[in-house]
């Protein structure tokens, strides 16, 4: 009795009790990531407070209760940024983005102000949970960063939003650079100036990438269509992505871009049951160095689904596209493989290659299940991104 009412007066005193905390348990490649794993649920009450919980030492549940705005909080740079044919985007359906960058060979240098805030993303510490509450999580004009061997991290539920979207280079929403044990669920990205996520040049680690909406509508767009270009870019040393359940749309490149030639990176990929929707460009861009299984995913109004140079740049590449590669999948993986649909999309290609499924066969018990891929639209639309927990 006298501890509880101990545990409750303390509670009360670091912040606001909150009991829900995160919902669901880590599956995929980040299986056993726990974030703040008991820690009580505490609400933030101020900027200093929301920045000093998410970047100190002490394992953390941190709610998220409303829009938590930095755009002005720490000033903006006014100076040149350059001005190219995707800036200026003659004949495009949308306006263009300008590079805040030193160098402009390629276009010209116009005046240009920036919000300095989303340049420099918070540094997550280890053993957090940072969950949104209801549908009313929102980190503006500020990303989350997961560096220097920090792990165990859990970002639910938040809609980060509104980082110099007119620029690139204007900020990351979300950042991997040396970490490990990290579950990105249930998020929405949108008005992000550069990367929704990116990773690189250190270890990502063990990553699940779930449930979130990738909602690429904008009016300044790289690729002059009204639709964001920069959607993920994954280029860690050591990863392994479980991919599942995401929304892309209105989404134009790098959705996602992953593998490298830089150094002896290793990066293998899973990705099932993901909706790219109303894509102006193209979803898959394939480098080096990547182990990638693919089923269940379903490509729908997609320009391009899978670039043509990801065919020869060395990727080994599993695309589940016929009913042979699907039962091939079970003697090496223990069940039969999800197909991949592309509906009024160009074409998908048809790449078996071997090494994926040996590699993806010491990973058994890290590959979660599938649906039919014909309820990927309805169902994905239905429950990915903030507010359908
Ligand atoms: C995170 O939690 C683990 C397991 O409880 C612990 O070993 C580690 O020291 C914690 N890290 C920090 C920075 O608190
Ligand atoms: C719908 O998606 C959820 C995850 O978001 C999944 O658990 C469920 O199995 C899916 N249902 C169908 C019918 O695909």
């Amino acid at each position: 009795m006298r501890a509880s009412i101990a545990a409750v007066l303390t509670a009360l005193l670091l912040g606001q009790v909150d009991a829900a905390g995160v919902t669901g348990t880590a599956f995929g490649f980040a299986s056993g990531t726990t974030g703040g794993g008991s820690a009580a649920a505490a609400t933030p009450s101020s900027l200093a407070q929301l920045k000093e919980w998410i970047t100190d030492n002490v394992a953390r549940t941190i709610m998220i209760d409303r829009e938590w705005d930095f755009t002005g909080a720490e000033g903006t740079t006014t100076g040149k940024c350059c001005s190219t044919s995707t800036t200026t985007c003659s004949g495009g359906t949308s306006k263009g983005q300008a590079w805040i960058q030193d160098t402009c060979d390629q276009g010209t240098w116009i005046s240009c102000t920036y919000d300095n805030a989303a340049k420099s993303p918070l540094n997550v510490g280890s053993n957090k949970s940072i969950v949104g509450v209801g549908s009313k999580g929102v980190l503006k004009g500020k990303g989350l960063r997961v560096r220097g061997g920090n792990s165990n991290v859990i970002i639910q539920n938040i809609h980060i939003t509104d980082l110099n979207p007119q620029y690139v280079w204007g900020g990351d929403a979300i950042t991997l650079d040396g970490a490990d044990k990290v579950w990105i669920d249930h998020k929405k990205f949108s008005l992000i100036g550069r990367q929704m996520i990116v990773s690189g040049w250190n270890a990502a680690g063990h990553v699940t990438i779930s449930n979130n909406e990738f909602d690429g509508v904008t009016s300044w767009s790289a690729s002059c269509n009204g639709k964001h270009y920069w959607t993920l870019l994954l280029l860690g040393a050591a990863d392994w992505y479980t991919f599942a359940g995401n929304w892309l749309h209105d989404v134009s490149g790098r959705a996602p871009h992953m593998g490298t030639d830089y150094d002896a990176s290793k990066i293998y990929f899973h990705g099932v049951n993901n909706y790219f929707q109303n894509v102006g460009g193209h979803a898959f861009d394939v480098d080096t160095n990547i182990w990638l299984l693919l089923e269940g995913n379903y490509f729908d109004a997609v320009t391009t689904p899978m670039t043509d140079n990801s065919l020869t740049r060395g990727g080994q590449l599993y695309t589940t596209t016929t009913v042979a590669s699907a039962s091939d999948c079970l003697a090496q993986l223990g069940y039969l493989c999800e197909w991949n649909r592309a509906s009024g999309s160009g074409t998908w290609p048809d790449r078996t290659d071997s090494a994926v499924l040996a590699q993806f066969a010491n990973y058994k018990q890290d590959l979660i299940g599938h649906t039919g891929v014909a309820t990927v639209p309805a169902n994905v639309t239905a429950h990915a991104g903030v507010g359908r927990l």
